[in-house]
């Protein structure tokens, strides 16, 4: 069959922007042919964090859902403008929407993803596939994390056993082990880079800790690291997912508590950047170690944190640690190639990773 084309929209727990690809796809290869990083309005990235924290009415949640369909569709017609790209060259969209909250567990469970595709479809004239994650909840599964089936595919002719570690705003693992057939591993392994940017915005202003250089100036605080690595997240078996839910500003101020200090009465502020980062590094290590690959390829933007890389690598020197290919974009292929998944209505294999009783197809199409 010849390759179609799709484009994959992504907007991860960070806020830091939405991720747009236009891949070439079949049913063994995907193809990165462009892509660009749409910037996140300042106001409606306020806006949704002021959300999660709580305070929300029910129009503020309609009026998001709108202001994000806008968004990407500005994404998508950005990528068309620059690449000259004809919309009926498109087959379809897969638009992830932007997680406003994640508890797969619990009575009622479920994942909400916001950004209206109807706009998207309306305003772009491209069908789009979008609602990927709750079929696989109403199967008890975690709805996430999605990533590990797309890895299987794009990696599945490295010849060696490989993790596959993309650090967003919470961190994920995939486990491709050398024979196959075995069962797909992947799950989330916690925070990755969202603490670190919440309180360099709150101490210093910069929406992220470029290199990690403000945490390279601090020193680990082994009694709030040790607190923090005992949370049960850590321990807790596989599958399981997180979110902003869990892991904020109030666990952290959780954990400091429990370190025994007020906020920054006796830990310096670079110090408690400097343990996030490590809490990061090592809550990443030890799951890569756990399952003894031979590589451990990083993506997503914690995989630019240079210092974070250094740890990482010092925490497993017996692991060759590299940048995966395509690390910025890996995120948003995902959902171009789900769209195509759920075109062709193919199922996705995931039933391993997120504990759903079955594999299914995923998403809904809008057109
Ligand atoms: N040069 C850099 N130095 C340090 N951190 C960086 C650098 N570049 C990016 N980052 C970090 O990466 C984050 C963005 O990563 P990414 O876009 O992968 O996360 P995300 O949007 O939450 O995605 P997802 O949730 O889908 O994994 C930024 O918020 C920042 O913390
Ligand atoms: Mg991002």
């Amino acid at each position: 069959m010849s390759k179609e084309r799709y484009i994959g929209i992504m907007s991860g727990t960070s806020l830091d922007g939405v991720d747009v690809v236009l891949c070439e796809i079949d049913s063994s290869t995907c193809t990165l042919i462009s892509s660009l990083e749409y910037p996140m309005p300042r106001e409606l990235k306020s806006d949704i964090l002021t959300m999660i924290d709580g305070k929300t009415t029910l129009e503020q949640v309609g009026q998001i859902d709108h202001r994000l369909g806008v968004l990407f569709t500005q994404a998508v017609g950005a990528l068309l403008i620059r690449e000259n790209i004809d919309a009926s060259s498109i087959t379809a969209i897969g638009s992830h929407g932007q997680t406003l909250w994640h508890t797969p567990n619990g009575e009622y469970p479920f994942s909400m993803q916001l950004g209206d595709a109807n706009i998207i479809t309306a305003k772009t004239g491209i069908p789009v596939v979008a609602d990927f994650r709750r079929r696989d909840i109403a199967l008890g599964g975690q709805g996430a994390p999605f990533a590990p089936a797309f890895h299987e595919f794009i990696f599945s002719n490295i010849n060696t056993s490989v993790s596959i570690v993309n650090i967003g705003g919470m961190a994920n693992i995939t486990v491709l082990a050398k024979n196959m057939n075995e069962k797909l591993i992947g799950y989330d392994t916690g925070c990755g880079n969202v603490l670190l940017d919440m309180w360099i915005a709150k101490h210093q202003n910069e929406s992220y800790d470029k290199d990690g250089a403000w945490a390279k100036s601090g020193e680990v605080d082994y009694t709030l690291l040790d607190a923090m690595m005992a949370d049960d997240y850590f321990s807790l078996d596989y599958p399981k997912s997180t979110g902003r839910e869990k892991f904020n500003e109030a666990w952290l101020n959780d954990m400091l508590t429990r370190r025994g200090s007020s906020v920054c009465s006796l830990v310096l502020e670079q110090d408690v950047q400097r343990t996030l980062l490590e809490l990061t590094a090592l809550s990443i290590s030890n799951e890569v170690l756990k399952f003894n690959t031979d590589v451990a390829l990083l993506c997503g933007g914690g995989a630019k944190n240079s210092f974070l890389v250094e740890r990482i690598k010092a925490l497993m020197p017996n692991v060759e640690v590299a940048i995966a290919q395509n690390a910025d974009e890996i995120e948003a292929m995902t959902f171009a190639w789900l769209a195509y998944k759920r075109i062709h209505k193919e199922v996705v294999n995931l039933k391993d990773v997120t504990g759903a009783s079955d594999n299914a197809v995923l998403g809904a199409v809008y057109e």
